[in-house]
């Protein structure tokens, strides 16, 4: 079934060669100018690592002829010639990502060479920047790049996430997270590496693409050698024009789209999830060839539901033909992750049950069929209480068109939206709010004002915060001690834009040796740098569970999430960082690792800071203390109180009402507790929390808690009487 899709879509596709070939062979290029994928045809050389082309070049090189875009090439890139931005709108799928940074690094290739041909460290300035809201399409991508290019992933192509950079000097394309890039503005302010930006997936707006358009527009002005792409999946297209002044030309790539035919349910459904495992499995009984595309919410999600549909299908028997289940979320390792672009085995139809990675940002070929529940879990943030937490909620209209988009990439296909027709025309918004109206903009504003910019209230925001979340970020840098009276960083504000962590959690680390427990604080650091580190074993496997219940409990510091997560990584040293060793013990082997890789990084940090490495003997009392009140010095602005009267926790100052995550491995209720974060599901949830002591608040952050500012309410008793024992 598949294969014969496939080959029907060669066919279709195939655009005779001679069309494509379209692009000026540039006059009096130096000896030294590298030639290109559609010259390259001819050529046995790669320019750009000076090898033999493999026979996949080939084969890739014409199936990449055959993308939308490539049919643009000349217009696309005389337009970038003729002005400095460009803003490009096309189809996902229509080979955005993968093929326009070749483009563009092509095209400023020619101009370096063109203009002094052979210098090499010209060559060496001439980087080209993909930008991605995500850290799986910046992997999957550059990866896949780095083969269309035929070179090594990590040299030529590279790309950088938070805490992996897998770029290096011979890199000249490199696909790295908007967080990323705002990173490297710090050290970099005129981005001084790169010829070219591609700002893509513009259309998510994200924080940090929302603050690297402004910088951007900035930039631009000091470097008229620096050209801008922005790319984007949908509409807003007009908006990001008109942002750099209606002087940037838009260009639309129309993309392959077949029809495809919307299927509503009649009445709304109680339970999404059970809803869509039904949908899946009857696409699969009675439709035709094609493979099936779910979206569901967040890895749990995903995983429960594979294993139900895996289930229901096994249960039919020889009724239908087998499926090939694959699960797709961001926290996936890599080699799974790729699985999703390889042909299912044998004749199966594949079912791909993903979040919404699946889109926008990553094209998955032959699906025909699309799950769509209407729901997504995205970043929410009341600034009247200072909470971001991450919850399940509608997706909007123009995410809907395209998760329906996905269904008609090969053929025509179908779209089954688990809502009702009312339901999306009346409930659903049009736009999804950019993310920087429901942030926390700590972390953000920490990184603005290392980039030297002043005035955060006036800056050329695309949409601006509210003056509720610019105010609740200012007051959170100032208590923390980034920012002074007037705004200005402080120096420990400068030390904690130094590490890619949340304010809060770079505060405790700084503090640290003054507590004189670094060492521990920088493990645990790390620890909640990473995926959860604790494998669960399914619902079903009773017995399994039971056991990695007790794996896990060995582990449980009765004090409290911050000191276990330091006994498991103490734990996985002592033995050795055996995989086996975790493997027993119910510990994600992968997460290890990259928690002592993150930590290692982070000791670097430490070093240039000149912080120091230091520990409290662990026979002492005062070993989890200190460890506890360092905690404290950080997040003293995340703290909740149990009240005696209700028997519930309210957090501290704005007494909200939140519950002990179930994943906690505290056995008893603290009457004070610190918690790393608060996750809102069916109830508001705080989770990685440890047990702290009253006096320590009054000590450690007297000025957060005074007394004035405070709402009336038990906590607010008991710290008045702590305050009043300690004079
Ligand atoms: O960015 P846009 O959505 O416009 O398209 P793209 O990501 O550049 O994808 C273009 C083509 O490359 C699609 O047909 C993908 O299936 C393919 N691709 C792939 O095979 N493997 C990847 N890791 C990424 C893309
Ligand atoms: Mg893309």
């Amino acid at each position: 079934m598949a294969i014969e899709r496939k080959r029907k879509l060669d066919v279709s596709s195939t655009v005779p060669a001679g069309k494509l070939a379209k692009v000026a062979p540039t006059p009096n290029v130096g000896a030294a100018s590298p030639m290109f994928a559609d010259q390259a045809s001819g050529s046995i050389f790669n320019p750009w690592n000076g090898k033999p082309y493999s026979q996949n070049f080939h084969r890739i090189l014409d199936q990449r002829k055959t993308l939308p875009v490539w049919q643009h090439k000349e217009e696309i890139l005389d337009a970038l010639r003729k002005n400095q931005v460009l803003v490009l709108v096309g189809e996902t799928g229509s080979g955005k990502t993968t093929q326009i940074p070749q483009f563009v690094l092509e095209m400023m290739t020619m101009t370096v060479a063109e203009t002094t041909p052979g210098d090499d460290k010209r060559r060496k300035k001439m980087m080209v920047g993909c930008t991605q809201p995500r850290r799986v399409a910046a992997m999957s991508v550059s990866q896949r790049v780095a083969e269309e290019m035929d070179v090594t992933l990590g040299e030529e192509v590279g790309y950088t996430i938070r805490f992996e950079d897998k770029s290096g000097p011979k890199t000249v394309l490199n696909y790295l997270t908007d967080g990323m890039l705002l990173r490297e503005a710090t050290a970099d302010p005129l981005l001084r590496s790169y010829s070219a930006i591609i700002l893509d997936e513009a259309h998510e707006r994200t924080v940090a693409t929302d603050i690297l358009f402004g910088l951007l527009k900035r930039v631009l002005r000091s470097r008229p050698d620096l050209k801008l792409v922005v790319m984007s999946a949908t509409l807003e297209a007009e908006k990001f024009q008109g942002y750099f002044g209606g002087k940037a030309p838009l260009i639309k790539v129309p993309g392959r789209l077949h029809d495809v035919e919307v299927l509503y349910t009649e009445e709304s459904q109680r339970d999404y999830v059970e809803s869509a495992i039904q949908t899946v499995v009857q696409v699969h009984m009675c439709e035709g060839p094609g493979d099936v595309l779910l979206f569901l919410t967040g890895e749990e999600e995903i995983e429960d539901a594979c294993r139900n549909i895996a289930k229901e299908i096994g249960n039919l028997g020889g009724q239908v033909g087998p499926a090939t289940i694959i699960p797709l979320y961001s926290t996936l390792p890599p080699a799974l992750q790729q699985k999703v672009f390889e042909p299912a085995p044998g004749r199966t139809r594949k079912i791909v049950v993903s979040t919404n990675i699946a889109e926008t940002s990553l094209t998955i070929d032959g699906i025909v069929y699309v799950v769509d529940p209407g729901f997504v879990k995205r970043k929410v943030y009341d600034p009247r209480v200072g909470a971001e937490s991450l919850q399940v909620t509608p997706i909007s209209k123009a995410s809907a068109e395209q998760r329906k988009g996905r269904a008609g990439r090969t053929a025509p296909g179908k779209c089954y939206r688990l809502y009702t027709e009312k339901s999306f025309d009346k409930d659903l918004q049009s736009q999804t709010d950019p993310e920087i109206v429901r942030s926390n903009l700590g972390t953000t504003f920490l990184t603005m004002k290392k980039l030297g910019i002043d005035d955060l209230v006036h800056f050329d925001y695309m949409d601006p915060p509210a003056p509720k979340t610019l105010e609740r970020a200012l007051e959170m840098l100032y208590y923390l001690g980034a920012m002074d009276d007037e705004g200005n960083l402080t120096k420990l504000g400068r030390i904690m834009s130094e590490f890619p962590l949340d304010p809060q959690t770079a505060k405790a680390l700084i503090v640290s040796p003054e507590f004189n427990c670094s060492n521990e604080i920088l493990s645990i650091c790390a620890m909640l740098s990473v995926p959860n580190c604790f494998v669960r074993p399914p619902k079903g496997e009773a017995r399994r569970k039971a056991a990695a219940d007790e794996a896990r409990a060995r582990f449980a510091h009765i004090e409290g999430d911050h000191l276990t997560l330091l006994n498991i990584y103490h734990a996985f040293k002592l033995n050795n960082e055996d995989p086996s060793w975790c493997h027993e013990n119910f510990i994600n082997y992968k997460a290890m690792k990259s928690a002592d890789n993150v930590r290692q990084q982070l000791a670097r940090i430490m070093s240039r800071c000149s912080l120091r490495m230091c520990s409290t003997e662990f026979g002492s009392r005062d070993y989890y203390v200190n460890i506890r009140k360092a905690i404290l010095a950080g997040c003293f602005m995340q703290v909740a109180h149990l009240e005696r009267s209700t028997g519930r926790y309210l957090t501290v100052r704005d007494n909200q009402a939140v519950h002990l995550h179930p994943s906690t491995c505290l056995d008893h209720n603290p009457q004070w507790v610190v918690y790393n974060e608060c996750v809102v599901t069916s109830r508001s949830f705080i989770r990685t929390t440890t047990d702290i002591r009253g006096e320590w608040l009054v000590d450690i952050a007297p000025h957060f808690y005074e007394m004035e500012n405070f709402p009336e309410c038990e906590a607010k008793r008991v710290l008045k009487t702590l305050y009043k024992n300690r004079r």
